[in-house]
């Protein structure tokens, strides 16, 4: 069984961060929506992007609205039934709830990663599409996922709202499914997307760093 993380203490914010959220308060232009070009939101986005090498990604307000939309661009039709992790968080089955959509649970080992051999299984009973969470920072086998996905083109969304900075396989965090979101909060950390992207990190955070 592995250890969980301990998820209750939370980092100081860095000074450098605090400086930059108190720059942009003292603006009080804080929204893509009015700034000519370059918003803060815009520049987090083209920052994030590039820092995973996605060709785009788009902040929105959270991951559970990542989630929705992801699922929605993927253009699914009406109760098709989207493969998920039994354990996660209740943000992924009600996300696929909202998008009328099915969830089909796949089973997740005591060390926090798809059973392969159960999701290879469940694979093939009419899926339409996946969602990964990775949980507490443990990512699940990509390559075997994205291998059998792959073979039936089937799309994946990869939850990252826990993965920020995690290896997989020991290579890099980039994604590899089709989406990824993400989240931010103290314990969560935002993740991106390969051809299209939701995230939920804050611009101050992002530009401090
Ligand atoms: C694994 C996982 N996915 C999705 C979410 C949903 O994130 P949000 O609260 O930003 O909607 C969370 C939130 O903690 C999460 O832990």
């Amino acid at each position: 069984m592995t250890l969980a993380p301990n998820v209750f203490d939370a980092e100081p914010i860095p000074e450098a961060a605090r400086a930059e959220i108190d720059r942009m308060l003292r603006t009080g232009d804080l929204f893509r929506y009015t700034a000519p070009h370059e918003a803060p939101v815009t520049l987090l986005e083209h920052d994030f992007a590039d820092f995973i090498g996605a060709r785009y990604a788009l902040a929105v307000s959270s991951c559970s609205a990542a989630l929705f939309l992801s699922l929605k661009a993927l253009g699914l039709p009406r109760d098709a039934r989207v493969l998920i992790p039994a354990f996660t968080f209740a943000a992924v089955p009600s996300a696929v709830v909202h998008a009328d959509c099915v969830p089909v649970l796949c089973e997740v080992g005591d060390n926090y990663r798809i059973d392969i051999a159960d999701f290879e299984t469940r694979l093939d009973d009419g899926i339409a599409a996946v969602i990964i969470s990775h949980m507490r920072g443990h990512t699940s086998d990509m390559d075997r996922i994205m291998t059998a996905c792959d073979a039936r083109g089937v799309p994946v969304i990869e939850d990252a709202a826990h993965s920020l900075g995690t290896t997989g396989a020991g290579a890099t965090s980039a994604p590899s499914g089709a989406w990824a979101v993400s989240v931010s909060s103290p314990t969560s950390w935002s993740m991106p997307a390969r051809a299209g992207s939701w995230s939920a990190m804050t611009p101050t955070w992002w530009r401090a760093r």
